[in-house]
């Protein structure tokens, strides 16, 4: 908050002093010149958009032009003169009022390679833009919570919209940065959805373009969005707009499951995990079943399953425990662990979450999920650790230690510590799950800082750790067949924000 604060005076200092712009040799590490160049591409939203294809060595792209513009190329090759690029087929249909939004698919590139892509704005050939297609075997994926460009608009001195953009493209710029900097092998970028904050009303075409496209336009300027695959999901606020669809050529889409006006479910394959991208607005969870059944029908020999979907369902802010939340819960748990999900990554709460539900807890149904309370009623030690701390305690050893009924309570929470500070201990600073017992649900904190919200004040019992320090965050996933890691930091200051989490099969 604090940092934001200055940012703007800062802004506010540059406007009083003026001075002279040389957009040649413009730094995004400056708020004062990002505004400046940010007025330029303000009003027009083409910006180039890449997402992961179905399948690595894919990659797909989206960008609008201006209606009327001649005929749109795209060429993608290995060279870094633009020369041997192949060609290839642009699909062209109506977007918004006044523009066009193109879609390109590019097949068989190779995994490990750098390739250079270019595209054609009103006849003339773009730069060339650089995108690295990442290895299978050990590879990194970014998870990004609520972007929501726009969304800090209280925040700002005059309540505007293009001011709150401009402020939150910088951080959602400087979060992309952080990322980049601090990869090797990053194969896409993962978004929780909420990449904008203004829900366009769908009644009109016009009410379409009017408030949303320049949030659009402000989550794809910064530069790296033309390097990095950004694999988008649908947030809320994504959800009523069908501007959506346009600027994200996502791959396996066309399903018909999960709709809403933004679009639907789809998933893609990277090395050994299906990444399963739920629209979680749409509350038909027959619809999701039906989606993942044919999802996991096709893609059989995959070794994890991730889902990722907006509304964190064992979140620890606000929304955790709405109503709407509630039937969702009761209606995806069954689902989830139907097609063995793995690990389930959300946003919606602004808020980092980490929670475990155990196969075993099976006291779901509506009215515990009403209460928050989703142990069985005779709670055992073993099941309140795992959940909480992911901690396997086989009920043996528990058994030999508790062996008094009348001192069994005290003596319970005094294992319940030991262990867990044993655990830990051994540990360090890691926390291990088994994916064969449970899913891991995470929920993100915000990743540019555009809006955050406090813990619930008395946290649900399934929350093992809640975290929210104004401060926004990413988290890094480290991928391989046998285990994934993953480990959250606060864009700032690279420091960790939760333990290091292992899931491992
Ligand atoms: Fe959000």
């Amino acid at each position: 908050m604090k940092k934001r604060r200055l940012v703007y005076v800062f802004l506010l200092l540059l406007l009083i002093v003026g001075g002279k712009t040389d957009f040649a040799s413009l730094e995004t590490n400056s708020y004062g010149k990002w505004q400046q160049q940010w007025k330029q591409i303000e009003p027009i939203p083409i910006q180039m958009a890449v997402s992961p294809g179905g399948e690595p060595g894919t990659l797909r792209f989206s960008w609008y032009s201006k209606n009327g513009e001649s005929k749109t190329q795209f060429r993608i090759g290995e060279e870094k003169t633009g020369k041997q690029s192949r060609k290839q087929s642009v699909i062209t249909k109506n977007a918004t009022p006044g523009y066009q939004y193109h879609h390109v698919e590019v097949e068989n590139l190779t995994i490990g390679k750098t390739y250079y892509y270019q595209y054609t704005i009103e006849g003339n050939w773009t730069e060339l833009y650089e995108v690295y297609v990442a290895t299978t075997e050990q590879y990194q994926v970014a998870f990004a919570g609520d972007p929501q460009i726009g969304a800090s608009v209280e925040l700002q001195p005059t309540n505007e919209q293009k001011q709150a953009v401009c402020a939150d493209s910088y951080h959602w710029n400087e979060t992309l940065e952080v990322i980049q900097k601090n990869t090797t092998n990053l194969a896409f970028v993962v978004t929780a959805g909420d990449q904008v904050h203004t829900r366009n009303q769908k009644e009109t075409l016009q009410d379409l373009f009017a408030e949303n496209e320049v949030e659009y336009a402000g989550f794809l300027y910064p530069s790296l969005m033309r390097n990095l695959p950004v694999a988008t999901s649908i947030g809320n606020h994504d959800s009523q707009s069908k501007n959506y669809q346009y600027h994200f050529n996502n791959p396996n889409a066309d399903t018909g499951y999960g709709e809403t006006d933004a679009g639907g479910d789809y998933y893609f394959i990277y090395g050994d995990v299906m990444y399963l991208m739920l629209n979680s607005n749409c509350m038909e969870s027959e619809e999701h079943d039906r989606f993942l059944a044919w999802a996991c029908e096709n893609n059989p020999k995959v070794t994890w399953r991730i889902v990722v979907m907006h509304h964190d369902l064992f979140g620890a802010g606000k929304h955790s425990i709405q109503e709407e939340m509630v039937q969702l819960r009761a209606s995806f748990i069954p689902v989830l662990r139907k097609y063995h999900v793995d690990l389930v990554l959300a946003g919606h709460d602004h808020c980092y979450a980490r929670a475990y539900l155990p196969m075993e807890a099976q006291n779901v149904e509506q009215d515990s999920v009403t209460t928050g309370n989703f142990l069985p009623r005779d709670t055992s030690i073993p099941t309140l650790i795992s959940m909480k701390y992911g901690i396997t305690i086989s009920k043996q050893i528990l058994k030999k230690l508790v062996n008094t009924s009348n001192q069994k309570r005290t003596l319970r929470q005094q294992v319940m510590k030991k262990q867990i500070q044993a655990f830990q201990k051994v540990c360090e600073d890691t926390v291990a799950y088994h994916s064969e017992e449970g899913i891991l649900f995470l929920a993100a904190n915000s990743s540019t800082g555009s809006k955050y919200y406090e813990p619930c004040q008395t946290l649900p019992i399934y929350t093992a750790v809640s975290v929210q320090q104004n401060r926004s965050n990413y988290t890094l996933l480290d991928v391989s067949k046998e285990r994934i890691k993953i480990n959250t930091y606060y864009v700032d200051t690279r420091e960790k924000v939760d333990q290091t989490i292992v899931l491992k099969k």
